[in-house]
């Protein structure tokens, strides 16, 4: 299977999505000469393209592709060609109605914006396929042709009449017989039994709440239809290519995509990442993203999309200051990442994203961020051969599952305070302000190379997943396992005693009597620290348990907020953030894992890539570091010796 390092061959991708349509033909000069000056050596074209290439049905102009293509060729420059299905033209919505998705109200999303296609539809699927062989046929032997981009942020969501169609045909081939199905989805509630598979549709609007499993397998049927829209292009790219690697570009942590199943499809890894640069956690959800993403790839991974700048859809959308993007940049590259591309090469002009910066911003080539732009990709260039294709090692594995999420995330859930990413993220931002190195894991991976496996939240784990989790700590592994876990089967039926026995009795849980949320901005008082978002009526089995931290005062005085019977620690709120890390360093100590750096700074992140140390100040505040060897800098190629002092957002990329 060809890789990401068939691509990058020794340098780090840089350069962005490149729309020149939108410019008259003068400006691809421009362009041209701009992008060899600021380094870049990759740029993704066609994404938006498609009434552009077949403006009429049938009909194909590809003349302004090909210039393109060879002059990005002449200029150097690889090219990552997408195919452009994720924005039909309006001919298709106009003559085949049925391309178009409805919403669960029933309503069409017309064209007129992108994404409006419904990833059932038949005649879609004919159109993408037929101008995707067009391009393949076309471009394979291009010698500016580096990867396949499919489609973009595949996200749509369809209720329409021919999803319909295709979720019974799913759900056939997940069940077979209406009686499995109406068990599985505990139909008898509510008079809910059917009766005949066309009685079966997509969880519609209704006048109460939707039955919970029916809208989960929703969720895994859309995810599973994209995925066979993403297939279908990829298997005729490949037909032409098969030496090109192919991929799509995730969004981070996007709900409608179960990425674990998506990643196994993909030659090359990408995501889309656009922190708030006002968020003083963005560093950290970025981090956060990045390990999911480096996980997904088993390796280096590619930063398909971020943004030189403001973006336009928040409700305020701020620059990034002075050496930020820098800094994001090479915190991507320090985990994992080994190509650093943006959403887009030059501002629009003109369209929805006018306001969205570009690599090249409306202030142009002496533009603050155009500058910025420049001198990261001459550094890029710098630490290109020495990091990339070199891999991060972790003694931690998070444990992630979409299915959980998309399960726990249901309307009729005890608490809507309870966000499954909120809590994924504190867990991690523990992790990460402990300069703990960690991966993601799917809870039925091998979880044997890890010494601590962290489970945030699984509230739906099927049978295999808790013999995994099981087999884990009997062969020696630590287990630190957050509220709302083992709650659920893959039906979502709720275990019997509220909770999976067997995690019950590793845990060292008699009975889980009730649970307690709380509200927004309410703790729970336990010893030492404040729990928020949740607690537990917890008895425990007093013979089994070996430590215990309790909640004091309230209704819960006395119960166990933390149990831990051996290896496997049960946390039944989440603590307040300096409490979360300071448990889960405790415990990772405890488990035999190191941090990156001993002693690093909180606000300072350590990553180990290969044998190069990344060191980031994500303060606007110098802080000193200190260096227990000599290392050489490879941005600056001075030797560093004891101490370190990073200036504002600085980085230091050093090598032993
Ligand atoms: C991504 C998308 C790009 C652009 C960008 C703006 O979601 O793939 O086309 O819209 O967001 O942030």
């Amino acid at each position: 299977m060809p890789q990401l390092s068939d691509t990058t061959r020794g340098r780090i991708l840089f350069g962005g999505d490149y729309n020149p349509e939108q410019w008259p033909e003068e400006t691809w000069t421009e362009d041209a000469r701009l992008m060899r000056d600021a380094g870049v050596n990759s740029v993704t074209l066609g994404v938006f393209s498609w009434a552009r290439l077949e403006p009429e049905p049938g009909e194909r102009e590809f003349g302004w592709l090909d210039r393109l293509m060879d002059l990005m060729h002449g200029n150097g420059i690889g090219v990552v060609l997408a195919t452009p299905t994720s924005s039909p033209p309006p001919w298709l919505g106009r003559l085949h109605p049925e391309t178009l998705p409805r919403d669960a109200d029933g309503r069409i999303e017309w064209w007129g914006g992108r994404q409006h296609f419904s990833h059932s539809s038949a005649v879609y699927r004919h159109h993408a396929a037929a101008i995707t062989e067009a391009l393949a046929a076309r471009y394979a032997d291009h010698p500016a042709l580096t990867m396949w981009h499919i489609n973009n942020e595949y996200c749509t969501f369809d209720y329409g009449d021919e999803a319909a169609v295709a979720f019974r045909r799913w759900l056939r081939a997940k069940y077979g017989t209406l009686d499995a199905l109406n068990s599985a989805w505990g139909t008898a509630f509510w008079s809910q039994g059917y009766d005949t598979w066309d009685g079966v549709l997509p969880p519609r609007h209704a006048h109460y709440l939707n039955n919970p499993t029916h809208v989960l397998d929703f969720k895994r049927f859309t995810s599973d239809m994209l995925l066979e829209c993403y297939t279908a292009e990829r298997d005729i790219v490949r037909r032409y290519t098969p030496h090109i690697p192919v991929t799509t570009n995730f969004m981070p942590l996007w709900v409608g995509q179960d990425g674990w199943r998506w990643s196994e499809e993909e030659d090359v890894v990408s995501v889309d990442l656009y922190p708030d640069p006002r968020d003083p956690l963005g560093a950290q959800s970025a981090a956060l993203v990045q390990d999911l993403t480096r996980s997904q790839a088993h390796g280096p991974w590619m930063l398909m999309e971020q943004a030189a700048g403001p973006v336009n859809w928040r409700g305020v959308n701020h620059p990034k200051p002075r050496g930020l993007n820098r800094l994001w940049s090479l915190q991507a590259v320090a985990r994992g990442a080994d190509a650093v591309c943006y959403f887009q090469w030059r501002q629009s002009r003109q369209g929805a994203e006018k306001f969205h910066s570009g690599m090249l911003s409306h202030a142009g080539e002496r533009g603050r961020t155009f500058q910025e732009v420049k001198q990261l990709g001459a550094e890029l260039a710098r630490i290109g051969e020495e990091v990339t294709g070199s891999h991060i090692t972790s003694d931690i594995a998070i444990l992630h599952d979409w299915n959980a999420w998309w399960a726990g995330a249901q309307d009729g859930r005890l608490s809507t305070e309870v966000e499954y990413p909120e809590v994924l993220r504190a867990w991690h931002r523990a992790l990460w302000e402990s300069h703990l190195a960690t991966d993601f894991a799917h809870p039925e991976h091998d979880l044997s190379a890890y010494k601590l496996v962290v489970v945030p939240q699984l509230y739906l784990l099927t049978d295999t997943a808790i013999d995994n989790l099981l087999a884990y700590v009997r062969a020696g592994g630590t287990l630190v396992s957050g509220f709302l876990a083992g709650i659920a089967d893959e039906d979502d039926r709720v275990r019997s005693g509220g909770m999976d026995a067997r995690l019950r009795e590793l845990f060292a849980i008699r009975t889980l009597h009730e649970w307690w949320p709380l509200d927004a901005g309410e703790t729970a008082e336990c010893e030492g620290f404040r729990g928020t978002l949740w607690s537990e009526e917890i008895e425990p089995e007093d013979d089994n348990v070996d430590e215990v931290i309790p909640y004091k005062g309230g209704e819960l005085d006395g119960l166990p907020a933390v149990l831990r019977r051996g290896r496997s620690w049960y946390v039944s709120t989440l603590p307040e953030p300096h409490a979360l890390r300071a448990l889960l360093a405790r415990v990772a100590d405890g488990a035999g894992v190191r941090p990156v750096l001993a002693g690093a700074p909180l606000g300072v992140e350590a990553v180990r890539r290969g044998e190069v140390l990344f060191l980031l100040n994500h303060g606007r505040e110098p802080v000193t570091v200190e260096l227990p060897d000599a290392h050489r800098d490879l941005l600056t190629d001075e030797t560093v010796e004891g101490e370190l002092t990073l200036g504002r957002y600085g980085v230091a990329v050093l090598r032993p």
